[in-house]
């Protein structure tokens, strides 16, 4: 018998989406991805360097379970250097991804029905996460009018005894929004109140901001969990690498859990971290440039095509566009674009029920791709007219 607790984990639909668009590939079909939330950027030049100097250097064993010391302390040069926080290399972990990063401070955290707070809509996996440490996501909607912003008065009508966590991802995945100073700051003040309450900020998405400012949970509050990684912002998806930064008294638990589940994160990557800390900012910057270019051209063209984007997204990769006068079902949708456009694009309730009605459309693209996915969806439409 398979376990409750495996059984009741959701699928990721954004991948079953992308499983479907491959099967057509396979049988002849031209598919336009935008339905994909990882950047189509090679890895920069000076990671993959280190990458292989680390492997030839005989970086191919065990390190410490909370990560190299060296990197520890880039990682917290960067967060100093960019966020004017102190964090000290015994305050982090580094995990092989920001995937078990989450894993380690939700089961840190939580005891059985334990509340943490996510926004709805959200990254998909939150809740299965929580549930798998037998926590219960409390999920506080966002509205598009409100930029999907968390509404602090909301999240604190939700709070009580059991509470927590209260769950904050600016830029965020799937509506690539970001909070405002003002917003962070409320809900920072929300840490501590019941006195288990903290705030877990992933912060995957920074430095992927075109219009405004994004700004670390650290710069609010210390009762807050960082979560962290390599992937986006340095285009480092497969090589698996991830941190997070905690209060000092949750490190040596979490460390056992790193010790007994992972060991350690995987050498060779964490000496390409390293390297990508300090060398790539050129190479994000250009990233980064084209990202932004990507992002008004696709919402431009998304309006034209008579997609609602009340609050134009500045962050991460992705516009969470209103689609709900085209169909109730963002699932059927989603599928019908892909069979009839040749367009893969996430239906908005793989991110909860309040994003019912959206689709979310990746930039992580080239323009010219993007283009064409524009075109091929402005075809579907008038066929459908
Ligand atoms: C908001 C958010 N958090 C975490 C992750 C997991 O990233 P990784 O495990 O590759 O670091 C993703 C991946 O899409 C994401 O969008």
């Amino acid at each position: 018998m398979i376990s409750k607790r495996t059984a009741e984990i959701t699928s990721f639909i954004v991948m079953d989406v992308l499983e479907r668009a491959n099967e057509m590939e396979r049988a002849g079909s031209h598919i336009i991805h935008l339905e994909v939330g990882e950047p189509d950027f090679d890895t920069p030049p000076c990671v993959k360097e280190a990458a292989c100097r680390a492997l030839e250097e005989g970086h191919t064993h065990y390190t410490h379970s909370l990560g190299m010391y060296e990197l520890r302390e880039a990682i917290c040069e960067y967060y100093s250097a960019t966020y004017r926080v102190s964090v000290a290399p015994d305050q982090v972990i580094v995990t092989s991804g920001s995937s078990p990063a989450i894993f380690l401070v939700f089961s840190a955290l939580l005891e059985t029905g334990d509340e943490v707070i996510i926004s709805d809509p959200h990254y998909a996996c939150y809740p299965n996460f929580i549930k798998f440490v037998q926590g219960v996501p409390v999920a506080v909607p966002v509205y598009e009018e409100d930029g999907f912003q968390y509404r602090p008065e909301l999240i604190k009508a939700q709070i009580n005894a059991r509470t927590r966590a209260v769950f904050i991802n600016s830029p965020s995945n799937p509506t690539g929004n970001l909070l405002s100073k003002k917003r962070m700051q409320a809900i920072a003040d929300l840490a501590g109140a019941p006195e288990s309450a903290y705030i877990v900020s992933d912060e995957i998405y920074h430095g992927l901001v075109y219009e405004g400012q994004e700004h670390s949970i650290l710069e609010f509050t210390e009762r807050a969990f960082v979560l962290n990684g390599f992937s986006k912002l340095f285009a480092m998806t497969g090589l698996r690498l991830g941190y997070v930064i905690a209060p000092r008294a949750f490190i040596r638990p979490m460390q056992k859990l790193q010790q007994n589940f992972f060991i350690s994160a995987n050498a060779m990557v964490q000496m390409a971290a390293i390297a990508a800390l300090k060398k790539a900012g050129g190479d994000v910057a250009r990233m980064k440039e084209i990202y932004n270019e990507r992002r008004r051209f696709m919402i431009a063209r998304l309006k034209e095509l008579g997609f609602g984007i009340t609050v134009e997204p500045t962050g991460a990769f992705y516009v969470f566009a209103n689609a709900k006068h085209l169909a109730e079902d963002s699932y059927k949708l989603a599928f019908d674009i892909l069979e009839n456009a040749q367009v893969g694009v996430a239906p908005g309730i793989d991110f909860g029920p309040n994003g019912e009605g959206y689709l979310r459309f990746s930039y992580a693209n080239s323009l010219e791709n993007i283009a064409e996915g524009m075109d091929r969806l402005q075809k579907y439409l008038e066929k459908r007219a």
